[in-house]
């Protein structure tokens, strides 16, 4: 287990350094991320390289025995390139030109930012990629924050019409994949494609979702302009990752992924716990009472567990892990002594094999005086200090803990293309493809069922059950894949509006599940968006499951009218039709779950599911209590003020608040 900080020598006198780098090794740290803002500091003016800083605070650091990531500074072009070059600053949905005075001012499309990129990346790699005390680089900072994952700028909108060239061939062929017949959108030229902003209504969502996929080809075509240019000057042990964020949407993360040798997050519990209410939580969920200050484990869990199966078979880091109050959120907790810990545990337990606090010393001016660091404004010890020094008791056992594996034996699929045509049109108020998916993650959290969040592309042998809760663009591909997969013994669980839609956006002219149809061996008859308050009622043979339907509601028609389906609906325009139903495929099985669930029905339902397919929970929880298994440890985390008890094969373990306990190993 590795644990480290971000640090801003550039904030501090040179006379600090030593100090700092002191401090850190007698936190226990060997991880140190520096310099990805830096670039004013690297390249004062145009050609004119400033190293001899980050020279000697990448010695001082080093001659504490900590190693470095150094991060291309590419996230803070400085205010001489943007005099000279205005064009490479994005423009928003509103048409305007964004201004120099935060970060993540370009345009990743800009041909002119990304000679500039070239340039500095080069500079860095040549200066530092031979350099022992250098581990490894962050490419950039957070890709796609602060909204900045789509540019409305002619630049992009020419490069989009190439990207569609590519795509269609021909403008039949586009006119035909979005439907441009409709309103008399069809174009006779490519030069009329516009990128799909300030349209009186809603643009076309084929067109929209092909600009979404245009512009997270280009960051992750950008990320690799970087890549290439580190890898051909790097040593083969300098790594390269780029930092990501939790609940982010706008980018495809399984492409950003992929040229990585490793993924890393950005982990704010506080900050995620209560962007949560309006990203994964229904109004309706319940909500364990949690310590004030811990954050919400299920959405930090959601969060790691999502990162992990970016690169299902290796393990994350979480490059920025929160050590005391943030600065962003609206209340900016205070957090007290041993949440910190909590927090590093509960990655480590997710699959993290390091942990860097972010940052170290809370900085006295800009943006985010208010943030905390592991030190004080004032150089002296905070709380995540405090407790790295804590730690440092534990971290033989943590370090057993990194390298034994995670083998969760239930896949939840995830593909941000679903995600954004559901986003694009929901159809009904609050149907998120993100909060599906977070009804089944809180579902199997708290029946102690470890998931892997991954790609419906990844290798799904290693799993028993797949859930896939809404496989809304499908084509023959992923049906087959599927069905092979369900073939060789798995279980499959299907769920509302898969289906549905063709892979350019358009809807199936086949019945529903279209592609899916003969996997599921049931028809969708007919579907209904339910308003609050509304309810199909259901009965089922499974044990707990109790209806009513809400939200959504789909009747299915089996192809035998005597096969009997798991639930049917009792009340309603879909009584007596199927609701939920089973179909044997070789070896395995697909079921098709008909409504979207709630979390306590979606529990009922994988209790079922796990005992049919032999999956053995690790103890069913009490909420605000975590469990997590990596080889033969079995990691409790309490994230409430109350101590908690959890029964592991007939025996009692007893949690106390707010901390950790490893059973096992
Ligand atoms: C992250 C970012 C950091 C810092 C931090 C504050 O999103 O990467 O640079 O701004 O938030 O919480
Ligand atoms: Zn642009």
């Amino acid at each position: 287990m590795k644990v480290g900080v971000c640090y801003y020598p550039e904030h501090w006198p040179p006379e600090r350094w030593p100090i700092d780098a002191r401090l850190m090794r007698e936190a226990g740290l060997s991880l140190v991320r520096v310099a990805e803002f830096a670039w004013q500091r690297m390249e004062p003016e145009e050609g004119e390289f400033t190293w001899e800083w980050l020279d000697q605070a990448i010695e001082i650091l080093a001659a504490e025995g900590l190693r470095v990531i150094l991060g291309t500074p590419t996230a803070t072009p400085p205010a001489w390139l943007c005099k000279a070059y205005p064009d490479i600053l994005p423009v928003d949905t509103q048409g305007r030109r964004r201004r120099f005075g935060s970060r993540r001012h370009y345009c990743s499309t800009s041909a002119v930012y990304r000679r500039h990129t070239e340039r500095i990346v080069t500079a860095m790699a040549q200066r530092y990629g031979h350099h022992p005390a250098i581990m490894g680089w962050q490419i950039d900072n957070e890709f796609g924050c602060h909204d900045t994952a789509r540019c409305y700028c002619d630049e992009c909108a020419a490069s989009f019409r190439r990207w569609l060239k590519t795509k269609y061939g021909t403008l039949e062929a586009l006119n035909e994949a979005w439907g441009a017949v409709f309103w008399s959108q069809a174009y006779g030229d490519w030069k009329e494609i516009g990128l799909p902003h300030l349209t009186v209504t809603e643009p076309n969502p084929s067109h929209v979702l092909d600009y979404y996929r245009f512009s997270s080809d280009t960051v992750v075509e950008y990320q690799q302009l970087q890549i290439s240019h580190l890898t051909s000057r790097i040593s083969h042990s300098q790594l390269i990752t780029t930092n990501f964020m939790g609940i982010f949407t706008d980018l495809d993360y399984h492409a950003l992924a992929r040229p990585l040798d490793f993924v890393t997050w950005d982990s704010y519990p506080t900050g995620h716990a209560e962007r949560s209410a309006e990203t994964l939580y229904a109004p309706s969920d319940a909500r364990p009472t949690l310590a004030y200050d811990a954050g919400d484990p299920y959405v930090t869990g959601f969060c790691h567990d999502l990162i992990r199966g970016l690169k299902p078979h290796q393990p994350f880091w979480v490059m920025e892990q929160q050590c005391g109050n943030i600065n962003w959120a609206s209340y900016n907790t205070g957090v007290r002594p041993g949440t910190v810990r909590l927090w590093t545990w509960h990655a480590l337990a997710s699959g993290a094999e390091a942990v860097v606090y972010f940052r170290w010393r809370a900085t006295l001016f800009a943006q985010e005086q208010h943030h905390s660091g592991m030190l004080h404004h004032d150089g002296t010890p905070d709380v995540g200090y405090a407790d790295a020094l804590a730690m440092r008791a534990e971290r033989a056992l943590m370090d057993e803990i990194a390298v034994a594996p995670l083998t969760p034996q239930v896949a939840l699929l995830l593909d941000y293309h679903d995600l954004w045509a559901l986003q694009l049109q929901p159809h009904r108020k609050d149907f998120s493809y993100l909060r599906h998916l977070f009804v089944f993650y809180q579902a199997l959290q708290r029946l102690g069922l470890p998931v892997a969040i991954v790609s419906p592309e990844s290798d799904l042998s290693a799993y028993k059950l797949v859930i896939t809760p809404t496989a809304f663009l499908a084509d023959a591909a992923l049906a087959a894949s599927l069905t092979a997969y369900a073939q060789t013994g798995g279980t499959v669980l299907l769920g509302v509006r898969s289906g549905f839609k063709t892979l350019t956006n358009t809807v199936t002219d086949q019945p529903l599940p279209g592609p899916f149809r003969p996997l599921v061996g049931a028809t969708v008859a007919n579907w209904h968006a339910l308003p609050p308050g509304i309810g199909y009622d259901f009965e089922s043979s499974i044990p707990g499951l109790a209806g009513p339907a809400t939200i959504w509601a789909e009747s299915l028609q089996l192809p035998i009218s005597n096969l009997r389906p798991l639930a049917h609906y009792t009340s309603g325009p879909f009584a007596s039709l199927a609701a939920l139903t089973e179909n044997q495929v070789g070896r395995g099985r697909a079921l098709y779950l008909g409504w979207y669930p709630t979390v306590a029905q979606a529990e009922a339902l994988l209790t079922h599911l796990a005992a049919r397919v032999g999956i053995n929970p690790i103890a069913r929880l009490t909420p605000g209590l975590i469990d997590a298994q990596r080889g033969a440890h079995i990691i409790l985390l309490n994230f409430t003020d109350a101590p908690l008890t959890a029964t592991i094969q007939g025996q009692q373990h007893l949690v106390a608040a707010r901390d950790v306990k490893v059973i096992g190993g």
